[in-house]
């Protein structure tokens, strides 16, 4: 079996939250695979989740999730992708055949592997220069300068998204309009509250700002954040606090159409049910640490008539949702450039997590090469 020299962010547990640049070898692309050579990859918050010890993977993870790049390789009987393509890579792997998926549902598959860091068939390209295992996070594994995937997780892009731009768009970006578009199904004139604006709360409020709601509230525990999000959309920005549900009210005559949870904290998603008015739909992006429960009047629940909607990767279906808010994006109606602020080489991902972690930056993307960023020519 051939394989390639790869450097990459790999978590193995015993330095702490700290993650190391190793050469780690990659087998070349099996049957219905592809080889990406990754040209941006965003720090988003589940790998914070990760290397902070609150989620189990399999060990030594390559880390990272989400990101863009061009198709480098392909393996047999792979009909869709070319060399040269730009994609963007999807880190949710159904099965692509059960009834959920067929039904449009493939955020439902329950045979789905890539949560525990596995291929379509179980295995892993990736070695360590000793020889063992290692599993790409998601089985994605961002974070490396190349990358092996099931050719229907690679989705073609039109290649005027600039790689930086389209990494977002497998992740925070997807997930925020899916949220949007797809759980709470939003439509013009109606009112959203999202709670936490990070990498996701802001794409959901670009997302939001497509769709027509009004009032769009922006809701944080940092002042700088709240600043960005009404450059993103938001027509108000509230610091949260225990009196949430009455600003929130106050600002939408009685609650609002829509909430939005994009931080994973149990105090946040228990606050929203309270910020929707009667009938209204409370989404839960944000995922919380392992094991967490949460306490909800319930009712106010059955009373009110509320739908409570988790959202997993926004409920999805990337072949259908990648090109529509690559599109919107190349139209101008997507204010994406602007959820990027800091672009960084694969060598400072320990400085980009601690940033996060001190809720700084809204989203910070390493670029493999100089020319990868939205400000560059392509
Ligand atoms: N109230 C309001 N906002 C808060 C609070 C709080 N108590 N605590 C943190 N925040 C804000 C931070 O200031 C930051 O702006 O929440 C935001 C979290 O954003 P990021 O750290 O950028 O995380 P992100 O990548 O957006 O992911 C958020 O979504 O997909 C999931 O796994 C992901 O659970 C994570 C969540
Ligand atoms: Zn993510």
């Amino acid at each position: 079996m051939a394989t390639i020299e790869v450097r990459a962010a790999v978590y193995r547990g015993d330095n702490g939250d700290r993650l190391g640049i190793e050469q780690l070898q990659l087998a070349d692309p099996e049957h219905g695979e592809v080889r990406v050579r990754v040209r941006a990859a965003g720090v988003c918050g589940s790998d914070r989740h990760v290397i902070d010890g609150e989620w189990q993977v399999p060990l030594p993870a390559v880390m990272g999730h989400e990101a863009a790049g061009v198709v480098e390789a392909i393996g047999a009987g792979v009909r869709e992708l070319a060399v040269g393509d730009h994609v963007i890579i999807a880190w949710h792997q159904a099965c692509q055949r059960c009834a959920e998926c067929t039904g449009g549902k493939p955020w439902a598959c329950t045979r789905v592997r890539s949560n525990d860091s596995q291929l379509p068939d179980g295995t892993t390209r990736w070695h360590t220069a000793d020889g063992a295992a290692a599993w790409p996070y998601l089985a994605v594994g961002a974070m490396s300068e190349r990358i092996v995937v099931p050719d229907f997780a690679a989705i073609r892009v039109d290649p005027r998204v600039p790689f930086d731009v389209a990494s977002l768009i497998g992740c925070s970006v997807g997930t925020g309009y899916g949220a949007v578009v797809n759980n709470a199904r939003v439509v013009a004139g109606e009112s959203a509250v999202v709670v936490g604006a990070g990498g996701v709360g802001m794409s959901i409020i670009s997302s939001l700002r497509l769709a027509g709601a009004s009032p769009i509230i922006a809701v944080d525990v940092s002042e700088a954040k709240l600043a960005e999000a009404k450059r993103a959309g938001a027509t108000h920005g509230l610091i949260g606090g225990a009196d949430l549900a009455e600003r929130v009210a106050e600002l939408t005559g009685g609650g609002a159409d829509a909430a939005f949870e994009a931080i994973g904290r149990v105090a946040t998603m228990e606050q929203l049910p309270g910020l929707i008015r009667p009938g209204g739909r409370a989404v839960f992006v944000g995922l919380p640490p392992e094991g967490q429960e949460l306490r909800i009047d319930g009712l106010q629940l059955a009373y009110d008539g509320k739908t409570l909607i988790g959202s997993n990767y926004g409920g999805l279906v990337p072949a259908r949702d990648f090109p529509r808010v690559a599109q919107a994006y190349l139209a101008g109606e997507l204010p994406l450039d602007e959820l990027i602020s800091t672009r960084v080489p694969l060598e400072e991902v320990n400085e980009a997590f601690d940033a996060m972690r001190r809720g700084e930056r809204t989203r910070t993307v390493i670029v493999f090469d100089e020319d990868d960023t939205a400000g560059a020519a392509n």
